[in-house]
C-alpha cells in the first residue's frame, strides 16, 4: 500500500466516511476522525482510530495547513459543519465534501470558502463500501492552487486497476460533484435497464430462477461484464435463511433514492438535454414507491387481458444486444449532458471524456468492460460530438437494434412495463431521425401563440393566419 504520509481529519464516519478512514490510515496517514454519535465514536476507537469529540478537537489535532474530509449526508447537515469548521480553520487550510452533494451547494459553498482564503473541494466518491475501504473512484473539484494539499491524500487512496488510477482532477468549484451526479444518473439508467431484463425474464416466463441467474452469469461472462452485473449474478442466486427461496424474491419493490438522479434528470431539462433513458429511470423509481396504489390498481384493471400472444422467441443473444444498445443510449445521454454542464459552468479546460471513462472503470459502480469500447471513441470523435457519432461504435450498436426491437416489442405486448429499454430506443432512433414530427408541433405554437416559425426552404422568421378566424 502506498504511503500518504499525511495528515486527515475525517468528520462524519458513517458506512462511507469509517471505511475511508480505515483505507487511509492502512496507507499510513495520520487519521483524526470525529462522528457526533457518541457510540460511534467509541467504535472507531475500538478500530484504532484517533477518535475525537468534537469539531474544534478535530481541528486542533491537525498540523497546518489542514486538511478535513466532510463524509455526512448532503444537503442541511453539510451546510452546519461547513459553517462551523469555516470558523475554526485558517487561511490556507483545505475543505473536502466527499459526500453526495449538489453541486450547486458546493458551488455557493466553495465561493465562501474562497472569501475565507479555505481551499474547497467536492469530491464525488464511488464504489461503495468495500470500494471506499480498498480504494474508490474519486471525481475531484475545487481550486487548482491547493491541489498539492489534497491530491497526494485524495489520489493515494484511490483505486488502482490495470495501471490507471481511480482518481481525476475536473476542474473548478461543482465540477467534481456534477461528474459524479452524472455518473450516478448512469448508473441508475444501467441498474434500471438490467432490472426490466429481469422482469422480462421472469414475467413472460421464459425462464426458471436459477436459468435467469445463468443467463446474467453468461451476460457476466461478455461484453457486459461489469460491477453491477456481478453483483445481479449474485443476487440472483441469494437464498433466503429464513425460508425456502431466493431472497430477492422477498425483497419490497421499492426502490429508494438519494438525490443524484433526481438532480441529474432536473439539469438535462434545465439545460435542454435530451436524457430519457436518465430520466425514465428515476421516474421508474418514484413509480416503484408508490407500490399501494400499484397494488389497487392491480386489482382494478385485474379483468384487462394483454393481447395474446404467442410466448416471444426470445433468447439471450436478444437479451444481450438489447441491454448493451440501452447502455450505449444511457452513456450517450450522460455524455451530453456532461458536455452542456461544462460548457454552462465553464469547466472546459480541464473536461476529457476519455480521462472521465478512466476513473469511471477504475474503482467506481460503474466499472465494466464496455467502458473499454466507450473509452477509446473520445480520441476519435472530434471535441462536443455524441458518443453515437462514432462509426466504429456505429457498427456495432446497429447489429444490436434488431434484438433490442424484437425485445421491446415482446415486453410491450405482454404489458410488462420497461420505461428505461422503451426510452433507450426511443432516444435512438430520435436522435438519428432527419425529418421529426417537431414541424407540426411549432405550426401549433405559431397558430395558437404567434410564435413564429422558421421554414426549411428559406431564411428567417415567419407567422402564418393558419384558421379562418
Ligand atoms: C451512490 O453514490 O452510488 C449512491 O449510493 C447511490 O445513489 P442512490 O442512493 O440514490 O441509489
Amino acid at each position: 500500500m502506498d504511503n500518504l504520509c499525511g495528515f486527515l481529519g475525517i468528520v462524519g464516519t458513517g458506512t462511507m466516511g469509517q471505511e475511508l478512514a480505515l483505507n487511509v490510515s492502512g496507507r499510513g496517514c495520520k487519521v483524526i476522525v470525529f462522528d457526533q454519535n457518541q457510540k460511534q465514536r467509541q467504535n472507531l476507537k475500538d478500530l484504532g482510530l484517533n477518535s475525537v469529540s468534537s469539531l474544534a478537537n478535530l481541528v486542533a489535532a491537525l498540523p497546518r495547513p489542514r486538511v478535513v474530509l466532510i463524509m455526512v449526508p448532503a444537503g442541511s447537515a453539510v451546510d452546519s459543519v461547513v459553517e462551523e469548521l469555516f470558523t475554526l480553520l485558517q487561511d490556507g487550510d483545505a475543505v473536502v465534501d466527499g459526500g453526495n452533494s449538489y453541486f450547486k451547494d458546493t458551488q455557493r459553498r466553495a465561493a465562501k470558502a474562497h472569501d475565507l482564503s479555505i481551499y474547497y473541494y467536492g469530491a464525488g466518491i464511488s464504489g461503495g463500501k468495500e470500494g471506499a475501504r480498498t480504494g474508490p473512484a474519486v471525481m475531484l473539484g475545487g481550486p487548482e492552487e491547493g491541489l498539492p494539499l489534497v491530491m497526494p491524500i485524495l489520489s493515494g487512496l484511490a483505486a488502482v486497476r490495470e495501471k490507471r488510477l481511480g482518481f481525476l482532477y475536473c476542474g473548478n468549484d461543482g465540477v467534481g460533484h456534477f461528474v459524479k451526479m452524472v455518473h450516478n444518473a448512469v448508473e441508475y439508467a444501467i441498474m434500471q435497464l438490467q432490472a426490466e431484463i429481469y422482469l422480462i425474464m421472469r414475467d413472460l416466463e421464459l425462464m426458471k430462477a436459477e436459468e435467469i441467474a445463468a443467463s446474467f452469469a453468461t451476460l457476466n461472462s461478455g461484453r457486459l461484464r461489469s460491477s453491477l452485473m456481478s453483483m445481479n449474478v449474485a443476487i440472483l442466486k441469494y437464498q433466503d435463511d429464513r425460508q425456502e427461496g431466493l431472497l430477492l424474491d422477498v425483497v419490497l419493490d421499492r426502490a429508494k433514492q438519494s438525490g443524484t438522479g433526481r438532480w441529474a434528470a432536473n439539469s438535462a431539462l434545465e439545460l435542454g438535454v435530451p436524457a430519457p433513458t436518465l430520466l425514465a429511470a428515476v421516474d421508474a423509481r418514484s413509480l416503484s414507491m408508490q407500490g399501494e396504489l400499484r397494488k389497487s390498481l392491480h386489482l382494478q384493471y385485474s379483468n384487462i387481458s394483454n393481447p395474446k400472444i404467442a410466448k416471444p422467441n426470445l433468447d439471450i443473444s436478444d437479451f444481450e444486444a438489447t441491454l448493451f444498445a440501452g447502455i450505449i443510449c444511457a452513456f450517450a445521454e450522460g455524455f451530453s449532458l456532461l458536455e452542456a454542464g461544462s460548457q454552462r459552468y465553464d469547466w472546459t479546460s480541464h473536461f476529457s471524456f476519455s480521462a472521465i471513462c478512466d476513473v469511471w472503470n477504475s474503482g467506481s459502480i460503474l466499472e465494466a468492460d464496455i467502458m473499454n469500447i466507450i473509452g477509446p471513441v473520445w480520441g476519435r470523435v472530434k471535441k462536443g460530438a455524441s458518443l453515437l457519432e462514432d462509426d466504429q461504435l456505429a457498427v456495432t450498436t446497429m447489429k444490436t437494434l434488431p434484438h433490442a426491437r424484437k425485445t421491446v416489442t415482446a415486453a410491450i405486448s405482454a404489458g410488462i412495463p420497461i420505461p428505461a429499454l422503451s426510452a433507450s430506443l426511443a432516444y435512438f432512433d430520435g436522435i438519428r431521425k432527419a425529418n421529426s414530427g417537431a414541424n407540426l408541433i411549432q405550426a401549433q405554437r405559431d397558430c395558437f401563440g404567434a410564435h413564429t416559425y422558421q421554414r426549411t426552404d428559406r431564411e428567417g422568421q415567419f407567422h402564418s393566419q393558419w384558421q379562418e378566424s
